[in-house]
């Protein structure tokens, strides 16, 4: 029987763990046994807990209950509280999810006790250091093991920064194992998309039709703490709903709610607030996220999980980024990088709500089995 530790904190990963923890308790149960840790990175109640029944998320194990605080202070008692778990808990393996302060935390404590680390989102570069998830990124790939990258471009990038793709095993730190394994969240998506048909009224609750409405949302630092952007973005969307007459649903983070009142222009907040057609609303549960994206006519986000998942429901997606990493969205022509520009916004909007041109989305994430495939690699490791 392997151990592993598995570190979640911030709302993605605790959706992401769940492919996982439902593919060990369904195929791997004699060969894994997974302890979870939370460090409490995000704490509301629909940050966090609401993931945990509705997903069928084991209970964590651990609480670090780490908060909200500067990235050094975040980062340091999160290393300092599961340096002392791991030292209890003795895994064969930790396991860690995407680019958080959570993941570099994880990364860190586990490699100075020379634990493997497994990596799950691997690779992926956005080539902007002034991003902290790039930091993370790229602090905890290069002490890793196994990394698990969801996409060849990712996979590319490891190549380029130096790993190995011909390494044999056993594998260590100075040996690891790069893999392009698919996206565990392409699985989730699969998985919960019935599910999300027969469980969720929200469409019902909010009034909605299917293609009737834009989904949007809004959290990257970027974006929040910068005064001109925050101002450009809403602007762009009270333009986007007068002359298309449609609606915009905002679920919003807790740290776009805090920073809009300071950081958007009087006039426009005045504007939004006026205008009955963006509803913001609280952060919804991912079965509820998921019936928006499926039945939204656009998505308009800065999230990296809902690009992608505007992808899995082929729906057309505008990037409120200057880049993204995932690069293959925007090659395929259904993804478009507007930044935080006023004009590139609604331009991006027009054309894809003006088009009449089908667009397609071939698979590039894998067979919905990426999970087991991890599962797989860590019992063998
Ligand atoms: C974090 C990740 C980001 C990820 C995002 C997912 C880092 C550096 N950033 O960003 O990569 O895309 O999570 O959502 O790890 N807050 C609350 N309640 C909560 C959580 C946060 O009110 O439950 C507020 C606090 O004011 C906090 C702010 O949101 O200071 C930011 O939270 P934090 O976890 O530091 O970063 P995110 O912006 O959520
Ligand atoms: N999500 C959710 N409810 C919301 C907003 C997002 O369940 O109100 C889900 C979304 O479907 C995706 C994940 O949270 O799976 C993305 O998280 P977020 O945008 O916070 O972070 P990122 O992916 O940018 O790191």
């Amino acid at each position: 029987m392997k151990k592993i530790v598995t570190i979640i904190g911030a709302r993605p990963q605790i959706i992401k763990a769940s492919a996982l923890s439902r593919a060990i308790s369904k195929n791997y149960s004699n060969s894994l046994t997974e302890i979870i840790v939370h460090t409490g990175q995000h704490y509301d109640h629909n940050m966090s807990a609401i993931f945990f029944d509705e997903l069928g998320i084991p209970k964590p194990h651990y609480n670090l209950n780490v908060g909200s605080s500067s990235h050094g202070k975040q980062t340091a008692v999160m290393i300092e509280g599961l340096e002392e778990i791991l030292i209890k808990e003795q895994p064969h393996a930790m396991v860690v999810y995407g680019d958080t302060n959570s993941t570099l935390a994880g990364a860190i404590a586990a490699s100075k006790l020379n634990i493997p680390v497994v990596h799950i989102e691997a690779g992926l570069r956005s080539f902007n250091k002034t991003m902290p998830e790039e930091i993370n990124r790229i602090m905890c790939d290069h002490v890793s093991t196994l990394l698990f990258s969801p996409t060849k471009a990712g996979f590319d990038n490891l190549v380029n920064e130096g790993f190995n793709p011909n390494n044999n095993a056993p594998y260590s730190f100075d040996n690891p194992n790069i893999v392009h394994s698919g996206d565990v969240m392409y699985d989730n998506s699969l998985y919960f998309s019935t599910l999300s048909d027969q469980k969720t009224t929200l469409l019902e609750d909010l009034n909605l039709t299917k293609d009737s409405f834009i989904l949007c949302t809004i959290h990257r630092n970027h974006n929040t703490d910068d005064s001109k952007r925050l101002t450009a973005i809403f602007k762009a969307l009270h333009h986007i709903t007068k002359q298309h007459n449609t609606t915009i649903i905002l679920p919003l983070h807790p740290r776009t709610k805090k920073l809009m009142r300071s950081n958007i222009d009087k006039e426009v907040l005045e504007n939004i607030k006026e205008n009955t057609n963006i509803q913001i609303i609280e952060p919804v549960s991912f079965l509820e996220m998921i019936a928006l994206e499926k039945n939204a006519n656009l998505i308009i986000t800065d999230s990296g999980g809902v690009q992608k998942e505007a992808y899995f429901f082929k729906k057309p997606c505008v990037i409120l980024r200057p880049e993204t990493e995932w690069v293959e969205l925007v090659d395929n022509g259904t993804a478009i990088i507007v930044d935080a520009d006023y004009d590139k916004i609604i331009d991006g909007t027009n054309m894809f709500l003006n088009t009449t041109s089908t667009l397609t989305f071939p698979s590039l994430f894998g067979d919905g089995k990426t999970a087991e495939y991890i599962c797989e690699e860590i019992i063998n490791l």
